[in-house]
């Protein structure tokens, strides 16, 4: 499909909205928060190195840096385990457990803990027989492994596909979705099931939204800007199909933010920011909350960009010019966000004239323009703006159309 069609397709799609999205009253707007996979992976040497190894140590440590650094405020709520937390067997009564040297205390205190500083803490397990990195599965234990995070106070699970036949994935995940809701918790499901489903056939989105509050479509997020970019380049090539499934109560998820850690240079964490606010993505840092540099700080708490982030009209943007890479997201009353990337990885700045956005013919005939990246700036009423912007950066705005300025 040409990029002009399918920004239509986009456009009547959102005019005549979107299938059902699971209604259990979470994720309203894109979950935000903090998750443990690629900066800690599968660390479990804690006699080797107790400060990053996956224990309760690590999430009790976020969590107090969370609540006391401004995290909390910005938005960030959910404190999530990845894989690796598990024993490698399950207890006598079949429920899952905890690694009892690295979680003494169990998933329930540590969920006791991570409430009392006013934040929610998810966990992580598998459709399959065993998760990716070899713990156990859920497979014939949804409704036990359900009623055990309920119990355990949960506010989030992520559902891993790994060691599943990929013919079985929208039972697994179905099923699970509905143990889920039979507990009477309200948890917050995170899916991967189209990401594994992708190889063999076309997801179905509708079901999709109808079952998980998020899910994830592509490859992992690694720490360097070739990975961060394959993701836009997927989701551009995506738009047409996955854009219009997503909203309050269901998000695609393009993975976590690497901002903070050592493979972005400063433009691109902008890059990742702002874009990651204009898919109307999930924000889960994958970072060392408690040795992350200020500029990277000020940027993950940069109340613009997650006004743009969490806007409750709740659309997700898409790419609509694919030289300069400009993408949009419509946000409530009748504003737009614009993200320019200079995709050259070559060269010094570029100039961008906002004339030349398609969103700009919202512009009627004026528009008064905010600057978020690289600078703030409340550029004011203009019949025109230019950006400069650095390879591989992006610079963030906000366009609000005047119409009766005149009259
Ligand atoms: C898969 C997922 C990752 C992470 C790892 C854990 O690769 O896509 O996000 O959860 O498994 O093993």
């Amino acid at each position: 499909m040409s990029l002009t069609a399918s920004v239509w397709m986009l456009f009547f799609v959102g005019l005549w909205g979107r299938t059902k999205p699971l209604d259990n009253g979470l994720a309203r707007t894109p979950t935000m928060g903090w998750l443990h996979w690629e900066r800690f992976m599968c660390n479990t040497n804690c006699d080797a190195d107790p400060d990053n190894c996956i224990s309760e140590r690590l999430y009790m440590m976020m969590a107090d840096v969370m609540a006391a650094e401004g995290w909390r405020e910005a938005g960030y709520q959910y404190v999530c385990i990845d894989d690796c937390w598990m024993s490698k067997s399950r207890d006598a009564g079949g429920r899952l457990q905890a690694d009892p040297r690295r979680f003494p205390g169990g998933i329930k205190k540590l969920a006791d803990y991570v409430h009392s500083k006013g934040l929610k803490l998810g966990i992580y397990a598998d459709v399959g027989t065993s998760t990716c990195a070899g713990y156990p599965g859920s497979l014939a234990h949804y409704d036990t492994d359900a009623q055990t995070f309920a119990e355990w106070e949960v506010d989030l699970l992520k559902f891993d596909g790994c060691s599943m036949d990929t013919t079985l994935l929208e039972e697994g995940y179905v099923n699970m979705s509905k143990a889920l809701n039979r507990t009477g918790r309200p948890i917050l499901y995170s899916c991967e099931w189209p990401l594994y489903e992708w190889p063999s056939q076309k997801p179905n989105y509708n079901t999709i939204a109808e079952t998980c509050n998020q899910w994830r479509n592509f490859a992992d997020a690694y720490d360097s800007w070739s990975s961060v970019k394959s993701i836009l380049d997927w989701t551009a090539t995506h738009q047409d199909i996955i854009v219009p499934s997503a909203g309050p109560g269901g998000w695609n998820d393009p993975d976590m933010l690497v901002i903070g850690n050592f493979g972005l240079s400063r433009d691109q964490q902008e890059s990742q920011m702002a874009l990651w606010a204009i898919m109307a993505a999930p924000l889960l840092m994958s970072n060392d909350l408690r040795s992350i540099c200020r500029h990277s700080k000020e940027l993950l708490q940069n109340r613009h960009i997650i006004a743009i982030s969490q806007d409750e009209l709740g659309k997700q943007g898409y790419r609509t010019v694919d030289h300069f890479e400009v993408w949009e997201r419509p946000l409530s009353q009748g504003w737009l966000a614009i993200a320019v990337l200079n995709a050259l990885e070559i060269g010094g700045p570029r100039r961008f004239s906002l004339k030349a956005a398609p969103g700009w013919k919202t512009c009627t005939p004026l528009c008064n323009i905010t600057q978020i990246l690289p600078q703030y700036e409340e550029v004011g009423v203009q019949i025109g703006h230019q950006v400069s912007v650095n390879p591989s950066g992006t610079a963030l705005l906000v366009i609000m159309p005047i119409n009766d300025l005149l009259f």
